[in-house]
């Protein structure tokens, strides 16, 4: 069985310093047999992720950039190189996620580009895919979550690692975490999805209002291996509150 993720985006929140603190934190209060069972991924914000690459350097907390451009160096102002997070230690990468698709409009070919970029540096993609409120209204939930995989899929090397990360929409930043229910039929359906399509190595995350309080009964849904959080991320004692359910 793979070991539960715990992956915490802090989208643009924390400076540096409070993102050492963080960190120190943090390793001052997780066990060491923690991560026999468990990874534990952290998404800082760019300024902050060297502050971040500093602190868990001789740990085994996994850290990234929350987007990276399609190249991997050059006159692209204002960018963030994959290539550079890697020369700090990143060994992760967050792609596709709603707000980027929404607010810069990423699109699917991007998306794509970023993770075979990541799977050429070894660097594992945390991809993520989830519908809207009007999506799920109209029915169109599968159909929509499903585009979104096989075109960010597309033509990609399936025996590497990769994660994915079900973030329905209107489930984010909004308290109204997804039910059981369907949690459970999204999961199971891009397992099975994935699974026929030849990936052998993938895990599957939930994210979306994810707290202490939700997190124990979604961790039991069967092909939910961990989750991405937002704001219960924020703060060590909530974010390892999720990690110990
Ligand atoms: P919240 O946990 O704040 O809803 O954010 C979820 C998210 O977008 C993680 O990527």
């Amino acid at each position: 069985m793979s070991k539960k993720i715990f992956a915490a985006n802090w989208k643009m929140h924390k400076t540096p310093q409070q993102a050492a603190e963080f960190a120190k934190n943090f390793l001052t209060k997780v066990k060491d047999d923690f991560f026999n069972h468990n990874e534990v991924m952290i998404f800082p914000q760019n300024f902050s992720l060297a502050a971040i690459a500093t602190e868990f350097k001789n740990s085994k907390v996994q850290y990234g950039p929350q987007q990276i451009h399609t190249e991997l160096k050059g006159a692209f102002t204002g960018e963030n190189s994959l290539e550079l997070a890697q020369a700090i230690g990143a060994q992760i990468c967050l792609i596709g996620h709603s707000e980027r698709r929404q607010f810069f409009h990423e699109d699917h070919t991007a998306i794509n580009k970023k993770v075979k970029l990541c799977l050429e540096k070894n660097i594992t993609p945390i991809l993520c895919f989830g519908e809207t409120l009007e999506d799920r209204q109209s029915n169109q939930t599968f159909d929509v979550c499903f585009k979104q995989l096989d075109e960010a899929l597309t033509n990609i090397d399936t025996s590497k690692r990769l994660v994915l990360a079900y973030e329905p929409v209107w489930a984010i930043g909004t308290g109204q975490v997804a039910t059981s229910d369907q949690v459970k039929e999204v999961h199971e359906k891009v397992f099975q999805k994935m699974q026929s399509s030849s990936f052998k190595n993938f895990q599957i995350l939930y994210g979306g209002s994810v707290k202490a309080d939700n997190a124990k009964e979604l961790i039991g849904i069967p092909h939910v291996d961990g989750f991405l959080i937002g704001g219960a991320s924020l703060e060590v004692d909530s974010f390892l509150r999720i990690c110990y359910l």
